[in-house]
């Protein structure tokens, strides 16, 4: 299993704080942010991670991250030129994922479960995981039919479908770099992820479990502050980088 960090993106709703830096290497309590999603894949066994990053953040973090030896995991780094959506990620990785099956988490994606066991007993097709949240058009939404199967899912629903967003961690197997090559832009211009998990649902090779603790996505001011008081009050004891 290779594992993807995907810590690009232009963070817009975090100006002016990302004017000079990236939204994933900001503070979160006691830890720049991309040590969270660091700590759920390297606590689920992955050692071989590639960093994707804007160009102009590259050094800083080579900087910060380094090698991986420290962590006892081998970082590889490559540049996406310009966010053109978390699919890209599988284009840009096609080298490194080499046939392997991946496990992708967004660098600003702050999880309380431990995905050992999911990630340990993936076979084959994909699983991706949802929680119920008050605000389910920010994300990916899946509705699921009265045996929790999901039957549609739908980038950012203008209608409401349901409570269930996807969060932002995702394991594939190796045929996903194919069908994000077939992934034609969406009207916001981005080769969206959505695409990807309706690629493998219409297969019948989607499985969509539950997250169970918290998770949040800390892409906005006051989920970033949420973001500060969970890794404080719960996370601490939780981390071994
Ligand atoms: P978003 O939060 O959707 O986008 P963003 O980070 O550019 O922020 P904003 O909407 O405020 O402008 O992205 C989710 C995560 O994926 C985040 O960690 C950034 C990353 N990302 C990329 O690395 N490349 C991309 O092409 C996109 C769209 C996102």
């Amino acid at each position: 299993m290779r594992g993807i960090i995907l810590s690009g993106g232009s963070a817009t709703r975090l100006r002016p704080c990302t004017k000079i830096t990236s939204k994933q290497l900001l503070p979160v309590y006691n830890r720049p942010m991309i040590y969270y999603p660091l700590n759920t894949l390297i606590k689920a066994g992955i050692k071989e991670i590639l960093v994707i990053v804007a160009p102009e953040r590259a050094g800083d973090y080579l900087n910060l991250l380094g090698s991986g030896r420290e962590f006892g995991v081998k970082f590889t780094y490559e540049i996406q030129d310009k966010p053109r959506g978390l699919a890209d990620a599988f284009i840009i990785g096609e080298n490194f994922i080499d046939n392997e099956s991946v496990t992708m988490i967004l660098g600003d994606n702050i999880f309380e479960d431990d995905f050992s066991e999911d990630i340990k007993n993936f076979r084959g097709g994909a699983k991706v995981f949802a929680k119920k949240v008050p605000d389910p058009e920010r994300f990916g939404v899946v509705k699921f039919d009265e045996n929790m199967r999901a039957v549609r899912i739908e980038e950012k629903p203008k209608e409401w479908l349901s409570d269930f967003a996807l969060t932002g961690l995702y394991i594939y197997d190796s045929r996903v770099v194919e069908a994000a090559k077939e992934v034609k832009p969406s009207a916001r211009g981005e080769i969206e992820i959505t695409e990807l998990h309706n690629w493998y649902l219409s297969k019948g090779e989607l499985e969509v479990a539950q997250v169970k603790g918290e998770w949040i996505d800390a892409g906005t001011f006051d989920s970033l502050l949420a973001a500060q008081v969970l890794a404080k009050e719960k996370l601490q004891e939780k981390l071994i980088i």
